[in-house]
């Protein structure tokens, strides 16, 4: 089987998973093209999360088909998976989730090191990408040694050092005053301008969702598209 929609980067039909009785997503679907921003908004509980997970492989739909540029994402095996989040995806949690006994700048090496990388030009990498997001004077800094601004930006930092072709962001200015939410928003769509990243953007705000060029509105597990 071939993907038959050419342009598109990620790509997801008719998606059905359960957690026991829950149903989490009930007939969800989504796309996304290079450089675009794509908001998934909805109400707490309404299978915004469970459809990053599924659309960054991460978890496994119950039924549907997840699409990466041609390849079936559904059907790959765990390690697979893994390796296509490590090499192609970049994520950024609501907490940032920063390793606590590292320095902002290995923090943000750790996926390249990961990847084989020399420890040197890792660390080096990851200097550049802390200056990108305007925080390199903070690179020897540990997390409790920033503000959850900067905390959050050395996490998109990590997320960004890989030069994903997708971000997965899940409520990534939920835990930040407005400036410095204000402040991950703008880098989250530099990344998607300069770079052409698609970008993922799970969000209860429809503040945030406004940076979007499109919205994906889930209610119940099910999504329905507006323009
Ligand atoms: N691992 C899980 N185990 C059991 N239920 C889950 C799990 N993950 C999500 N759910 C349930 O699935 C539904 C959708 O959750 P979620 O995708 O986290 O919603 P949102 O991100 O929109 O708040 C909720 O009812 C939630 O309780
Ligand atoms: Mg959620």
């Amino acid at each position: 089987m071939t993907d038959a929609s050419g342009s598109c980067l990620l790509r997801a039909a008719d998606l059905h998973l359960s957690f026991g009785p829950a149903r989490a997503l009930a007939a969800a679907s989504f796309t996304l093209r290079a450089g675009e921003i794509v908001a998934v908004v909805g109400p707490s509980g309404s299978g915004k999360s469970t459809l990053l997970h599924c659309l960054s492989g991460m978890v496994v739909p119950d039924e549907g088909e997840v699409w990466f540029h041609g390849s079936p994402v559904h059907t790959m095996s765990e390690h697979e998976r893994s390796v296509l989040r490590r090499t192609r995806f970049g994520v950024l949690f609501q907490f940032g989730q920063l390793v606590a006994e590292l320095t902002a700048e290995e923090n943000v090496a750790l996926p390249l090191l990961l990847a084989g990388s020399r420890r040197r030009s890792a660390l080096r990498a990851a200097a550049e990408q802390l200056d990108a997001v305007g925080i390199g004077d903070l690179a020897r800094r540990r997390p409790t040694e920033m503000s959850g601004g900067e905390a959050q930006r050395a996490a998109l930092a990590r997320a960004l050092v890989t030069e994903p072709e997708v971000l997965f962001a899940d409520e990534p200015t939920g835990a930040l005053d407005s400036a410095a939410g204000a402040s991950v928003l703008r880098l989250i769509e530099g990344a998607a301008t300069r770079h052409g990243t698609g970008v993922v953007l799970v969000t209860h705000d429809q503040d945030v969702a406004r940076v979007a060029h499109r919205r994906v509105a889930m209610a119940d597990g099910r999504s329905t598209v507006d323009a």
